[in-house]
């Protein structure tokens, strides 16, 4: 079985495929498909949501004020497009509270939360969902509001024919079609889809970024069509990103000037002069992006540490001292004496951070390897090719022998295409106006200054931005997810 067949059509038990049968006489449900005999696979068929084709559920969610007890109805897999590539992955949930604690509660008004849980660009499927899945869904639906959570296909994914059908931008269209199915149903699906406000982590952080960075945007419109999408826009209202691995092109950069000095786990230094080159290519980025902060002027390589200390790592630093007991508190700063107590904040210098940090998670360059390891590298596949060069820098260093002389001529559309920073340069006006960013000061998956740059650029806007960091977390954290909740009721102002 090809993930092109129409699945459907085999689980009715027709063949479809090479010899495809028309199966027009399949309809109603939420997602019924006629494939048509002339296209082979082709399918097309309705996105209309069945308001009916919910199951009732009754689970008990733990939440800040305890745990409550909340019945919702769930929507199984529904295929969002009309003409999937591979339903497995293009298929999302929705879970609606209809009770918390006994009490009645009324979701249609309410905050649409779209919560991804991709992670290493890799495949993310929903399909066999029994019901809400992530803990941030689960909040999400125990404050009131409704939660979807779509699935999207990856970078390693490969058809029959060897072609890689998931590698960018395939995530981010995916989602957008979500987003466009959801709004496409505003009135059936219960929600107010004024107010979707998309989240993830990680690669799933770097997609809600990108959700919220690009909304509007036609420069999805033609994978959009060909998944036959809904018509309808993907504009979103507020997003949430954690950790997000992003501005990915300039990444290897940033991760050198941040980690560059820190060694492997193994104890090894990476190539000392690949890391000053990479460090340089930064410099010239970190002052051509031209944000500005108060008390710093013009952000560049040369403040930046020192930016990102007073913004972000004292401050992170803080909060965890001052949270706790006074013995506590002393037993970490006898143990960690770089750190400066006053009775109330913290100080210390970058240097003495990064030291703190210990090592650093990736060798250099660290998402465009020479050669093609890299997750990222996948990420930039096409075709048959599984993996490319995205940086001039990797390329003209590349040792694995494929690389050829000049980017691919694709490349530089699909980094636009999966880089919130694009968006946000271009001063996308249909852009979210409501930005919850967060990260561990201990995840060295990508640089501190991504988190930075993304935060700072929407400030500069003039966006409303709550970003911060967890100290000591590593990749992945999420310390205050129930702030978050409360946060999408304060930004859309809904109540309840
Ligand atoms: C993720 C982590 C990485 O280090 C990376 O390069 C890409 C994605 C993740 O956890 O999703």
């Amino acid at each position: 079985m090809t993930h092109k067949m129409n699945r459907r059509a085999l689980i009715k038990g027709i063949a479809a495929a090479a010899v495809a049968v028309p199966v027009a006489g399949i309809a109603g449900g939420t997602n019924a498909l006629a494939a048509t005999a002339s296209s082979g696979a082709t399918a097309s068929g309705s996105l209309a949501f069945d308001p009916d084709a919910y199951t009732e559920i009754t689970t008990t969610i733990s939440t800040d004020d305890g745990d409550k007890e909340v019945t919702y109805h769930f929507w199984s897999a529904i295929t969002y497009v009309t003409d999937p590539v591979d339903e497995t992955y293009q298929s999302l949930t929705v879970s609606v509270p209809v009770s918390i604690d006994g009490t009645a509660v009324d979701a249609t008004d309410a905050p649409i939360l779209v919560s991804n849980s991709i992670g290493g660009y890799l495949p993310s499927s929903v399909s066999t969902n029994t019901g809400v899945s992530s803990s941030r869904a689960q909040l999400a639906i125990a404050a009131g509001y409704v939660a979807v959570e779509p699935g999207a296909r990856g970078r390693t994914l490969v058809d029959s024919s060897g072609d890689y059908y998931g590698t960018a931008p395939a995530a981010i269209v995916d989602l957008k079609a979500a987003i466009r199915y959801v709004r496409y149903n505003a009135g059936t699906v219960p929600g107010d889809t004024d107010k979707i406000v998309t989240a993830g982590t990680s690669a799933g952080g770097a997609l809600s970024a990108l959700l919220g960075a690009s909304g509007g945007s036609s420069l999805y419109d033609d994978y959009l069509s060909a998944l036959g999408a809904a018509d309808a826009d993907d504009v979103v209202y507020a997003t949430g990103a954690w950790c997000p691995i992003t501005d990915l092109e300039n990444a290897d950069g940033a991760y050198e000037w941040n980690w560059g000095t820190n060694t492997l786990s193994s104890g090894e230094e990476v190539d000392q002069d690949v890391s000053a080159d990479l460090t340089a290519l930064f410099e010239t980025y970190q002052s051509g992006l031209g944000l500005t902060a108060d008390d710093y002027g013009t952000i560049t390589a040369d403040n930046l540490d020192d930016y990102l200390l007073a913004t972000y790592l004292e401050p992170a630093a803080t909060s965890y001292l001052a949270d706790l007991s006074d013995d506590d508190r002393t037993t970490y700063l006898s143990s960690n004496t770089f750190i400066t107590w006053d009775g109330s904040s913290a100080t210390f210098s970058w240097s003495d951070y990064l030291d703190h940090v210990g090592s650093r998670g990736k060798d250099a360059p660290a998402f465009d390897a020479f050669d093609l390891s890299a997750g990222e590298n996948n990420e930039f596949g096409v075709d048959t090719t599984e993996a490319r060069h995205f940086t001039d820098y990797s390329l003209a260093n590349d040792t694995s022998g494929t690389g050829g002389t000049s980017l691919d001529s694709d490349i530089p559309g699909k980094l636009d295409m999966m880089n919130p920073m694009y968006f946000i340069g271009e001063s996308n006006d249909d852009r979210a106006k409501y930005w919850w960013i967060r990260t561990g000061t201990k995840d060295t998956d990508t640089a501190l200054t991504i988190v930075g740059n993304l935060a700072l650029s929407l400030e500069n806007l003039g966006d409303d931005v709550n970003a911060l960091m967890y100290w000591d977390a590593a990749h992945g954290a999420d310390e205050d997810p129930g702030d978050f909740i409360t946060w999408i009721g304060d930004v859309t102002g809904y109540t309840g």
